[in-house]
């Protein structure tokens, strides 16, 4: 995608929390349309024609999520923006906040006026410290010219938005985690059905959650058309998407791409391809709780469906690339470790499954393992998976799986030679 057609990271002249290069570029316009019209339908009839699908991992359909929590018969409601952001190899949202807070202060505005919220709030993951500054300072920017705050543009209508600091670990990001760490209870996911924030969010009350990915489209949306958001993108996934690229790529980063791209197009255009000579060994194109594909599969399109399809899923797009010199074992066990230091332990197959998994890594990577432990990771995988209130033990039962199925090999390898045969072996000492 050329420069001139993005989006979201469409470049602004001056420092990100100006208002009048955001200004200059139509921003506000919708906000101010959405205040003088007062039509919480037709914004809402606009989202779902534009098929705006969720960016913080699930892809739910964003219109029909605020259709829910506009509807429903509770007349006390709520708004929270998601940047909790704690993914490993996820980091666009914290580039949003950094270098387009503009847009995201606008998306929050048009979200919780239409759902006639009582309260808004950005949950913040409490790391992003210059990301919280900027955001700070367009909230200033955007109260001094009468956009938030008491009597908006003159209509008597009052709507601020509040930071929430948030908790700093991956499961606070989940929403009922979030939500209730806001109440101030444990950062835990509660069990869904039947807890939909749509319908018990905070207080108890209909809450509408979304991603700050999603909320920066809004208003680029409301003032282009649907038509225009659906110039780029698959049907059912119109639009761009941000992919936080890393790994063993020349050139990592937040890209902005049409959503159906093939995975090869932001590996070797966007990321200038793999270092040091190096192949694709392996790709997790959205994230360590989906599934990782093989360098045949490159040329997949990186859309909600396609990948899903594929056996894999898009998640909030943090592709990260393994190249051919690593051990993936040991890529597994960092995971895997990862999984395990943030299960909040309030499930005990969440608690136990990703503590025993790690081990079992850990046992083969250290050359201790037996082809009996491979078949027993297997077994815990098969009974974990999908226990949980959230998907993280899930997620951290298809990394395994996923990575013995594709690399058994390699496993098998570590059990024969009871070492990493990618570690060079010890000299012989005397
Ligand atoms: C373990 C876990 C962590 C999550 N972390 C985040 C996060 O940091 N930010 C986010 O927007 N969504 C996160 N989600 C997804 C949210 O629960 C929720 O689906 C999302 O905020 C809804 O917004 P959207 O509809 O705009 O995508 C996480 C989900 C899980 C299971």
């Amino acid at each position: 995608m050329k420069e001139a057609d993005h989006r979201l990271l469409q470049p602004l002249e001056g420092q990100p929390w100006e208002i009048d290069p955001y200004i200059n570029q139509g921003g506000y316009e919708a906000w101010q349309t959405c205040v003088r019209e007062n039509t919480p339908e037709k914004v809402i009839a606009q989202l779902k024609q534009a098929s705006l699908r969720g960016r913080g991992g699930a892809g739910f359909p964003t219109g029909l999520k605020w259709e829910k929590v506009l509807h429903h018969r509770s007349q006390e409601r709520y708004f929270v923006c998601n940047a909790g952001e704690h993914e490993p190899g996820t980091f666009k949202d914290r580039y949003l906040l950094k270098h387009y807070p503009h847009q995201l202060v606008e998306g929050c505005l048009i979200a919780a006026h239409t759902v006639k919220a009582k309260a808004s709030y950005i949950y913040l993951n409490a790391e992003f410290e210059e990301e919280r500054a900027n955001f700070e300072k367009a909230l200033q920017q955007a109260r001094a010219r009468g956009f938030l705050g008491k009597n908006i543009l003159g209509t008597g209508l009052d709507l601020d938005i509040e930071i929430f600091e948030g908790h700093g670990s991956y499961v606070a990001g989940e929403e009922t985690a979030m939500l209730e760490s806001m109440q101030g209870r444990p950062a835990m996911p509660k069990q869904k059905p039947p807890f939909y924030p749509t319908d018990f969010g905070l207080y108890g009350r209909p809450t509408l959650v979304n991603n700050v990915e999603t909320l920066s489209n809004v208003p680029h949306i409301l003032r282009k058309g649907a038509d225009w958001f659906a110039q780029v993108g698959t049907e059912r996934s119109p639009g761009t998407m941000l992919f936080s690229l890393s790994g063993a790529v020349n050139r990592p980063g937040v890209y902005e791409l049409p959503l159906g791209m093939p995975i090869r197009h932001l590996i070797e255009e966007c990321g200038g391809g793999v270092p040091n000579g190096r192949k694709v060994k392996a790709v997790f194109p959205g994230g360590p709780s989906f599934s990782m594909v093989g360098p045949d599969q490159l040329d997949l399109p990186m859309d909600f469906d396609s990948l899903k399809k594929a056996g894999t899923g898009l998640g909030s797009a943090g592709v990260i690339v393994v190249d051919d010199g690593t051990c993936m074992v040991q890529h597994t066990l960092k995971l895997s470790k990862f999984f395990k230091m943030e299960s909040c332990g309030q499930c005990p197959s969440c608690r136990i499954g990703t503590e025993n998994l790690e081990e079992l890594v850990a046992k083969i990577e250290d050359g201790r393992g037996t082809k009996k432990d491979l078949e027993k990771m297997l077994q815990i995988c098969g009974f974990v998976k999908g226990t949980g209130f959230c998907t993280l033990v899930t997620g951290a039962s298809v990394l395994v799986q996923n990575s013995l199925h594709l690399f058994r090999q390699e496993y098998e390898e570590h059990v024969a030679q009871q070492r990493c045969p990618f570690t060079p072996a010890l000299a012989a000492s005397g």
